[in-house]
């Protein structure tokens, strides 16, 4: 199935998407990873976006369009695929309707305390990227990547001020896909305050 991960910053799309992608073998596709990863490289592409998200801002519709048009063409997605983070905005769902079908928006539901909660928390591994918190999913050695032993980090945009500008963004940007995915009878909502087990195996049974 191709699944879109709708939902406020924090309320833990990548987590399950990291969960769901292991289960159902299919690609987990993260726009903000992909960014990253071209600012991590120092790409031209990198170089465009740091500042923009270091202040929770969105990239351009035009640069991240482009950017999963492309990768939706690699054959590893043709037996599904995870787009977690895309679209964050309408004229990005417009542009998806023309490039793959969508199956189900699956649209996570969590309170702002909640977010600040998890975003403040979050660590992440500077070498493989992998998630950690604080207080929810603590790596067995204080600030050492289970996987890997890389070093744990703070992302720039999950600085108070950051986060803040992040959930404004959401408000005024993303939240209206609700309503588009409704329309259309594709969202799904799903409780994203239990347990990140919990809650793969409430997506287990709705698919
Ligand atoms: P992106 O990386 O997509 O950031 P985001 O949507 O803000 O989402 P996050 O990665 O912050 O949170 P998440 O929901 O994945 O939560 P996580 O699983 O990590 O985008 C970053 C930036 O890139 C954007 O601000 C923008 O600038 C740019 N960008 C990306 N896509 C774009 C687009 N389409 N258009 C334009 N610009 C774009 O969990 C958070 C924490 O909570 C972790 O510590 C985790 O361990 C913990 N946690 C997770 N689940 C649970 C749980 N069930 N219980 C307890 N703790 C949990």
């Amino acid at each position: 199935m191709n699944f879109i991960f709708l939902g406020p910053p924090g309320a833990g799309k990548g987590t399950l998407a990291a969960k769901v992608a292991e289960s159902y073998k299919i690609p987990h596709i993260s726009t903000g990873e992909i960014f990253r990863a071209a600012i991590k490289a120092q790409t031209p592409l990198g170089q465009k976006v740091k500042a923009i998200l270091d202040s929770g801002a969105l990239v351009s519709d035009d640069i991240t369009i482009e950017l999963v048009k492309d990768r939706l063409s690699q054959p590893d997605t043709k037996n599904g695929f995870i787009l977690d983070g895309f679209p964050r905005t309408i004229p990005q769902a417009e542009a998806l309707e023309n490039i793959v079908k969508i199956d189900a928006a699956v649209n996570f539901d969590i309170s702002d305390e909640g977010v600040i909660e998890r975003l403040s928390g979050r660590r992440v591994c500077k070498n493989c990227s992998q998630n950690y918190h604080i207080k929810f999913l603590k790596p067995a050695k204080e600030n050492v990547c289970d996987k890997c032993g890389g070093e744990l980090f703070i992302r720039d945009d999950d600085k108070p001020e950051s986060i803040a500008h992040r959930l404004e963004v959401y408000r005024s940007q993303t939240a209206p896909l609700i309503d588009f995915y409704k329309n259309k009878k594709l969202l799904v909502d799903i409780d994203a305050k239990p347990a990140a087990d919990i809650i793969l195996a409430e997506f287990k049974k709705k698919f």
